[in-house]
C-alpha cells in the first residue's frame, strides 16, 4: 500500500471522550510518521458539548466536515446534567444518533475478544472466556431507536415503534454473512422471533440469502437466552447478527468477557462514510483524571485504519496494545496499584508503534517520569 493522505473528523464530545481521543489521535499520528501517510485532524464539536457551544447537539458546521471526512474518529458523548432530566428538549444523544442516520451508518461492528493477559480480571471463570472472539453486527440505524415516537395527549401513556424492511435487514445480513465466511464461518441471528413481528421479518429475511452464503452455518437465538449464553458459554459464538436496540444491550454484556468495558472498539459503516467509537460511554465521573483506558479510542483507530485497507499499519497498532498489556501499561481500573495515567499508556502504545524494539527503554523512561514527546 502507497502513501495515503486522509482527512479524520475528531469529534472528542464529552467526559473522558477528549481524553482518550487525544490518544488515539496520538498514535494515528505515530502510524502516519512511521508509515508515511498524511492523516489531517478536523476537530468538531459534538454532543453536551455542542450544545453549550450552540445550542445543537449536532451542530451543521460538525455535520458537514463528517459528510467531507475519510473517517470520524468519535471519543463518547452524555452528561448526567441531561440523564436525570426526562423533560430535557436537546439531548447530546442526539447528536450521535442524527450522526449514524444522516451519514447512513446501518452496520455497527463491534469485536469481543478475551484477552489472554487479563482473564482473571474478568468477573467470570478464566476457562470459561479464554479463546472467546466474537464480531456482533448491530443494526443502528432503524428499529425502536428511530421509530415514531409520543404520547398520548393527557402525556400518561408514551410509545416507540419499532419497524425494519427487508432492504433494512438485508444490507447488513450480507455484511454479517460475508464477515463470517472470512471467519469461523458460523452466523447466529438474535431477535425475539416468538414475539415480535419485526423479528419474523428478520428471520425469514436472513433465512432468504442464507444459500448466498453456504459454507456458512446460520442459527438462531432469542435475545433472553443469547444474554444467558454469552455468559455460560461465549465461544460457541463466531459472528452474532442482530436489531439495534438488542445490540446495544449485548455488547454491553459481551464487555464484560474482555474484563473492561474500556478495551472495547467499535466501527460503525454505511454506503460511504465511516465512524469509529469506544463502546464505553463518557464516563463523567473519570472525567479529567487521568485515570480512562484509551485502549478502546485506539482499537477503534486501528479499526479506522483496517478501513483504510491499512492491514500492516493497523495490526502494528494491535500488536502494541497486545504489547502495552503485556507489560503492565495499563489504567487503574485494569490494575489498582498501577503507575500509569491515560496519557502514558497512549503515550506507551504509539512509542511501541514507531519502534516496538524501545519499549523498554520508553517504560522506563515513564518510571523515571519522562515521558516521550509525540
Ligand atoms: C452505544 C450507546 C448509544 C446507543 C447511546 C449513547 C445513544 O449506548 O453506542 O451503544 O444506545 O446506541
Ligand atoms: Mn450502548
Amino acid at each position: 500500500m502507497g502513501i495515503l493522505s486522509k482527512r479524520i473528523v475528531v469529534l472528542p464530545g464529552d467526559g473522558i471522550g477528549p481524553e482518550v481521543c487525544s490518544e488515539a489521535v496520538r498514535v494515528l499520528r505515530a502510524v502516519s510518521s512511521r508509515f508515511g501517510h498524511e492523516f489531517t485532524f478536523d476537530y468538531q464539536l459534538m454532543g453536551a458539548c455542542a450544545i453549550d457551544a450552540t445550542g445543537s447537539p449536532l451542530p451543521d458546521a460538525t455535520l458537514d466536515a463528517c459528510r467531507r471526512a475519510d473517517a470520524v474518529l468519535l471519543g463518547a458523548v452524555g452528561d448526567p446534567k441531561y440523564d436525570n432530566d426526562p423533560t430535557a428538549k436537546v439531548r447530546p444523544e442526539q447528536g450521535l444518533l442524527g450522526l449514524r442516520k444522516e451519514l447512513g451508518l446501518y452496520a455497527n461492528i463491534r469485536p469481543i475478544t478475551a484477552y489472554d493477559q487479563l482473564l482473571e480480571h474478568s468477573p467470570l471463570k478464566a476457562e470459561r472466556i479464554r479463546g472467546t472472539d466474537i464480531l456482533i453486527f448491530r443494526e443502528l440505524t432503524g428499529g425502536i431507536y428511530f421509530g415514531e415516537k409520543g404520547r398520548s395527549e393527557d402525556r400518561t401513556s408514551a410509545y416507540d415503534h419499532c419497524t425494519y424492511s427487508r432492504e433494512e435487514i438485508l444490507r447488513i445480513a450480507h455484511r454479517a454473512f460475508k464477515a463470517a465466511e472470512t471467519r469461523r464461518h458460523q452466523l447466529t441471528l438474535v431477535d425475539k422471533a416468538n414475539v415480535l413481528e419485526t423479528s419474523r421479518l428478520w428471520r425469514e429475511t436472513v433465512q432468504s440469502i442464507a444459500p448466498e452464503y453456504p459454507s456458512v452455518a446460520l442459527d438462531y437465538l432469542f435475545v433472553d437466552n443469547a444474554a444467558m449464553q454469552i455468559i455460560l458459554n461465549p465461544r460457541q459464538f463466531d459472528v452474532i447478527l442482530t436489531e439495534n436496540m438488542f445490540g446495544d444491550i449485548i455488547s454491553d454484556e459481551a464487555s464484560v468477557i474482555a474484563g473492561s468495558l474500556g478495551l472495547l472498539p467499535s466501527a460503525s459503516v454505511g454506503n460511504g462514510a465511516a465512524l469509529f467509537e469506544p463502546i464505553h460511554g463518557s464516563y463523567p465521573q473519570a472525567k479529567g483524571k487521568g485515570i480512562a483506558n484509551p485502549m478502546a479510542t485506539i482499537l477503534s483507530a486501528a479499526m479506522l485504519l483496517d478501513h483504510f485497507h491499512l492491514q500492516e499499519e493497523a495490526d502494528c497498532v494491535r500488536d502494541a496494545v497486545q504489547h502495552a498489556l503485556d507489560q503492565g501499561v495499563v489504567t487503574p481500573e485494569l490494575n489498582p496499584t498501577t503507575l500509569y495515567s491515560t496519557e502514558q499508556v497512549g503515550n506507551f502504545i504509539a512509542y511501541s508503534v514507531l519502534d516496538i524494539a524501545d519499549c523498554e527503554v520508553h517504560r522506563n523512561n515513564i518510571k523515571l517520569g519522562m515521558s516521550t514527546i509525540i
